[in-house]
């Protein structure tokens, strides 16, 4: 019997009873659990087979509850809550001391973030308690962007599948942190740069070899499908390397004239970049089913999501 269901008031008993549901958001399904239950949080690092060290994201109903969850909100904090909540904006902040060490790694901050989907709102706000939830896949493959995508790498692992659709926005939020109450990117995501500039003046996005302890997202090999994934500015160079092998190939808008590619996908063939980033999870997860030899993608403009999908895709081929 299928895992999937739309039932809110079953994913509220299962929370209830400390289980771990894995629930739509507008960025990626996540799987969710009581931050207050080490039962169910230990759940959760156990079913993506994800190392401790990596701390989860808190999702609340509304920026109302930040204050049960951090001690401190700088003011540029308190601008992009005001303006980009509900939504894809994860910030990272002094954390309250009842927020369990579990959820944050012993770190003194924590991620936080109010999602833009009515189902995961209608549900946070029939609980009594925020939930932790990291993207719904096994620790470092591709985040899953449907309920099919989520029961098929946990089937019998978890109880339900909470059925928000596909996830409008179709990659993770961006992380933003503080240092001297100045905001600093984490990891790029579903809300662009230049957005969070309007708000907050210039920003820096903190490199990610000084970044991987804080925030692993920004391990290299993260985001990845299974069948060997290859970048590149130069399609039809790349496509004579892989000359009689089975080849997938993903492009922006244009298809490629060539007999030597199997299938190929054009993420969004009126050119729009929240579309291709709303597509990128779903059509990497159909390539992987493939048994491809290699997924070749095409480099995205590097500006608004297209930085954000190119982060995505090379970290995918790592
Ligand atoms: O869109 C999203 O953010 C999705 C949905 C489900 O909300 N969640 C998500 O969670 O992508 P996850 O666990 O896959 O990625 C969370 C990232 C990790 O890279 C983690 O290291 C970072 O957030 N993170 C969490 N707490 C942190 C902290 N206190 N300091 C720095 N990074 C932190
Ligand atoms: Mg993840």
């Amino acid at each position: 019997m299928s895992i999937i269901s739309k039932d809110i008031s079953k994913a509220v008993a299962l929370l209830n009873a400390e289980e771990v549901v894995a629930i739509p958001t507008e960025t990626v399904y996540g799987l969710a659990g009581n931050i207050y239950s080490e039962k169910a949080i230990k759940s959760i690092f156990e079913t993506k087979k994800r190392p401790f060290f990596n701390p989860l994201i808190v999702h609340i109903p509304s920026v109302d509850y930040l204050d049960i969850i951090v001690d401190y909100v700088p003011e540029k904090a308190k601008l992009l809550a005001e303006a980009f909540w509900p939504g894809p904006i994860t910030l990272v902040l002094k954390k309250k001391n009842t927020i369990p060490d579990l959820i944050t790694a012993g770190k003194d901050t924590v991620a936080v973030r109010v999602p833009n989907h009515s189902v995961s709102l209608a549900l946070l706000r029939q609980l009594d308690f925020p939930l932790a939830a990291p993207s719904a896949n096994p620790f470092s493959s591709i985040s899953p962007t449907t309920a099919q995508h989520v029961e098929t790498y946990f089937k019998d692992a978890i109880k339900m599948v909470l059925d928000g659709g596909s996830c409008k926005s179709g990659i993770e939020s961006t992380i933003i942190g503080f240092e001297n109450d100045e905001p600093i990117i984490y990891r790029l995501g579903s809300t662009a740069i230049e957005d969070i500039e309007a708000v907050v003046g210039k920003i820096e996005i903190k490199n990610k070899e000084e970044i991987a302890p804080d925030a692993p997202g920004m391990l290299e090999r993260h985001y990845a499908p299974k069948t060997k994934t290859v970048l590149t500015n130069t399609i039809l160079e790349t496509l004579r390397l892989y000359k009689n092998k089975r080849v997938g190939l993903i492009t922006f808008q244009s298809e490629i004239d060539n007999t030597n590619i199997e299938v190929q996908i054009a993420l969004s063939k009126s050119g729009d970049l929240a579309e291709s980033a709303s597509n990128l999870y779903d059509v990497l997860h159909q390539l992987d089913l493939m048994h491809l030899d290699v997924i070749i993608a095409e480099k995205f403009p590097d500006y608004g999501l297209g930085k954000s999908i190119n982060d995505r895709l090379e970290r995918a081929t790592k």
